[in-house]
């Protein structure tokens, strides 16, 4: 029997959350100042839809075991974990002062606010460090593997994708464009949130041995989530409050940022979130052997999310 979107969403949460409980403890040893900054923003509650989206899509549907026991090797939550790294390095330092000047991250102090600006700064250097040491530990026999996800992960977070995107959030401030202001608005989504979004789907899918025939349509896929996903962060930044959202609201206006709603108006960016749930159910439709209630879910779950 197929499970429901919130099954495998919960299913797939809790084997990354046990896998992480386990395997950091070692991890993180010994204990000092970087490794508790590390494991304080790792552990403020982020809701790890990046890992969530690397285990499912490797796993067919049902076959997600209840643990972790049945997985020959913990290839898949290395990979995950790789991608909560490099996200929550980016949002340490996303929060730091020269930035996007944050008090409030995942409900709790950012990490710069709790430890101090340069802990911050060292803890986000060692989370994207970190990532890629993580995925060195993927055991394989395939040589071209490992090759293939440090180019994925690379591509999605390094200079053509999330910090060029941070880079043109942060220039846009400063020097605001006049032309063409929504393809620059598309871009930076897509480099900032996107890229590293599309690269939590390929890593899981370039771990079966089927991933040639389904990275074209789900990296399609994957760019559709990642501009849905931003969309609804620059909604919730002037709709939501900061109990459910565990961020401060209104920062973009105050910033001056390009966003869906300073360029469209809140109604419009409303529709065009609907118009990408849409176009985000179509792909999902022509996913070879993917066509499962996760990806067909998943857009709407991330367009009505509340933080
Ligand atoms: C926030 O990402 C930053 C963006 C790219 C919009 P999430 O909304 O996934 O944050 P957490 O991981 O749940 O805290
Ligand atoms: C986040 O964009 C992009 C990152 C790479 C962290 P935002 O600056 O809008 O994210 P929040 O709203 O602070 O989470
Ligand atoms: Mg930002
Ligand atoms: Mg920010
Ligand atoms: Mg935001």
């Amino acid at each position: 029997m197929s499970k429901s979107f919130s099954d495998i969403l919960q299913n797939s949460k809790q084997l990354f959350d046990s896998f992480f409980k386990s395997f950091t403890i070692t991890l993180f040893t010994p204990k000092t100042r970087i490794t508790d900054a590390c494991l304080y923003s790792l552990q403020a509650g982020g809701k790890r839809v990046r890992p969530i989206f690397v285990i499912n899509s490797f796993f067919d549907t049902n076959l997600i075991p209840k643990n972790g026991s049945s997985m020959k090797d913990d290839s898949i939550f290395l990979a995950s974990l790789a991608v909560e790294c490099i996200h929550t390095y980016s949002l340490i330092h996303d929060d730091l002062p020269a930035m996007d000047d944050d008090d409030t991250r995942r409900g709790k102090p950012t990490c710069h606010k709790q430890f101090d600006e340069a802990t911050a700064i060292l803890a986000g250097d060692t989370l994207n460090s970190l990532s890629f040491y993580l995925l060195s530990k993927i055991e394989t026999t395939d040589g071209f593997l490992l090759r293939d996800m440090i180019q994925i992960l690379h591509r999605g977070a390094g200079m053509t994708g999330m910090i060029l995107g941070q880079m043109e959030d942060i220039e846009e401030e400063k020097n605001p464009t006049t032309i063409n202001q929504e393809a620059k608005l598309q871009s930076i989504h897509e480099k900032k949130t996107g890229a590293l979004i599309e690269s939590s789907f390929l890593l899981g899918n370039r771990l079966r041995p089927d991933w040639k025939e389904r990275e074209s349509v789900l990296s399609k896929y994957a760019k559709e989530i990642g501009l849905l996903f931003q969309i609804t962060d620059d909604i919730l930044d002037v709709e939501g409050n900061l109990e459910e959202l565990g961020k401060t609201p209104g920062k973009d206006a105050k910033a001056g940022k390009l966003t869906y709603p300073s360029l469209f108006g809140i109604d419009k960016s409303k529709s065009l979130r609907s118009e990408s749930v849409e176009k985000a159910i179509t792909l999902a439709n022509q996913l070879p052997s993917l066509r499962n209630e996760f990806f067909l879910g998943l857009p709407k779950y991330i367009a009505e999310r509340k933080n």
